[in-house]
């Protein structure tokens, strides 16, 4: 099948890739010049596992192109993809200024039946407004061309999304037209064979799925994130009360890990766009706001911590801080844990020695060159000179470090743990002192 799909990001690539790695003829369309050239030499501009791999060999197979011309993209083929962002607007609620855009050059070019897919997290209600925006377009050209609008949004997990993509939980299908269903079911096809995963609805249930999904996994673990500072306080630990409640099946294991907050592009902005929607119908969402909220507040743990420890006198310390993306397995620091916390230190007057294994270069691009930002190539390197040790995401190298050697190289032996990722009882063998989220530092 001919897709084309509009915007390259870590939806569009992924969704690019793996239709592509099936056999479709798939060409990417985005505004970014740059990125196009990029994608064209080859390069992958975002880190994902797997991705390389899939990009490479379809790219060379013909089957994945990229280009910056719409008229070529809406002339490819019968799905016309929508993956462009949807950032916040000031006002928290949902950006639609680049589905708008999409729409419009939909709209100036399609001659001929299309389908098109919004991927994109929206609002309920978009797909009528990308339907207006398209028709609107059509009217002034004086065309009268048949286009059905599908809701079709993406639940893939950065740092695992081939794998989301190719074996995903559902396949959420709106639509008010039933053949247009079927003409999904069959691209989906390859990635739905062992059951039938596609969940046909109509358009607004399936743009409100999308929000709901991603509601709850925010509710969890801002839910779990205050019960580990009542945990603290109480002199528990949330670990094992984490177990405690995971065994039962009702709640699982599943989402419930308490930490410095959670970020990346999706959660942070997509509860308050939910939140504001729900304002633009005068309707309040107390608990959408409170997932939000409380969120904000988890972010600080880290660095009330720190200052704590140091009496509020951070002017002049260093600290090393290990993850700078908003989670392992991506380069991505949209909204991350870790950049509320190095800007809180330098706020303070103290310098950041950080290090990721993958998110260095994003963190360069994002602050540029500063002297209180080092960027370190490994994790020992951020010790050096360094007064305590901050975590902020939990790659799997920082899991078994050598707590000899932090405890010999920060001036003051002490790790501020946002993510919990050791037994306490074996960091403080080495005379190190250990602050976790929710582990009952009346324990310590
Ligand atoms: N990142 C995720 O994990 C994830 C998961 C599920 C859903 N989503 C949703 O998918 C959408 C895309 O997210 P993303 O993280 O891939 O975004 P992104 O910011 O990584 O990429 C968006 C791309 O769209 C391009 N673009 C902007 N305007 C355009 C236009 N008019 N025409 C063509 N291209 C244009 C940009 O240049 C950019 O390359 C968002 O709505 C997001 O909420 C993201």
């Amino acid at each position: 099948m001919r897709v084309a799909i509009y915007g390259s990001g870590y939806v569009g690539l992924v969704t690019g890739a793996c239709l592509a790695e099936t056999g479709n003829h798939v060409v990417c369309v985005d505004i970014d010049a740059d990125k196009i050239a990029l994608l064209k030499r080859g390069e992958v501009p975002i880190y994902e596992p797997g991705l390389n791999k899939l990009f490479a060999r379809n790219s060379e197979a013909g089957r994945l192109s990229f280009t910056t011309d719409f008229a070529a993209g809406v002339g490819h083929g019968l799905f016309q993809f929508i993956a462009v962002g949807t950032p916040p607007g000031e006002d928290g609620s949902a950006d639609l200024q680049h589905v708008a855009a999409v729409a419009r050059s939909i709209g100036e070019h399609l001659d001929d039946y299309r389908i098109i897919v919004d991927k994109s997290t929206v609002p309920v209600g978009t797909a009528d407004k990308v339907k207006a925006a398209i028709q609107e377009v059509l009217d002034a050209r004086n065309m009268d061309v048949e286009f059905d609008v599908v809701s079709n949004p993406e639940f893939l997990k950065e740092g695992a999304a081939i794998d989301d993509f190719m074996k995903p939980d559902r396949i959420i299908v709106g639509t008010d037209n039933p053949r247009t269903t079927e003409l999904l079911r069959t691209l989906y096809e390859p990635f739905n064979r062992n059951h039938d995963r596609v969940i046909a609805m109509d358009i607004r249930s399936a743009e409100l799925t999308k929000y709901a999904a991603n509601a709850m996994l925010a509710t969890k673990i801002s839910f779990m994130n205050e019960l580990s500072n009542l945990a603290e306080r109480f002199g528990a630990d949330i670990e094992q009360v984490r177990v405690g409640i995971g065994s039962d099946p009702r709640i699982g294991y599943q989402f419930i890990y308490p930490g410095c907050g959670f970020g990346g592009s999706c959660f942070p902005k997509d509860i308050r766009a939910l939140a504001r929607a729900a304002e633009e119908i005068d309707y309040d969402v107390p608990l959408i706001r409170a997932v939000d909220a409380v969120n904000n507040r988890q972010k600080q743990v880290l660095f009330e911590k720190i200052q704590a420890f140091f009496d509020g006198e951070l002017s002049g310390r260093t600290i090393a801080l290990w993850g700078l993306a908003f989670k392992p397995n991506t380069d991505d620091m949209r909204e991350a844990s870790s950049r509320v916390l190095m800007e809180a230190l330098w706020a303070a007057g103290a310098a950041v020695r950080a290090y990721d294994p993958v998110a260095n270069g994003e963190a360069r691009r994002r602050y540029g060159d500063r002297p209180d930002l080092i960027l370190c190539q490994s994790s020992e390197d951020t010790l050096e000179g360094a007064d305590a040790l901050a975590i902020v995401t939990e790659w799997q190298e920082f899991r078994s470090p050598d707590f000899q050697q932090i405890a010999d190289s920060l001036a003051n032996p002490v790790i501020f743990d946002g993510r919990n990722i050791y037994d306490p009882r074996v960091v403080r063998r080495f005379g190190l002192k250990y602050f976790t989220v929710g582990r009952g530092e009346a324990l310590s």
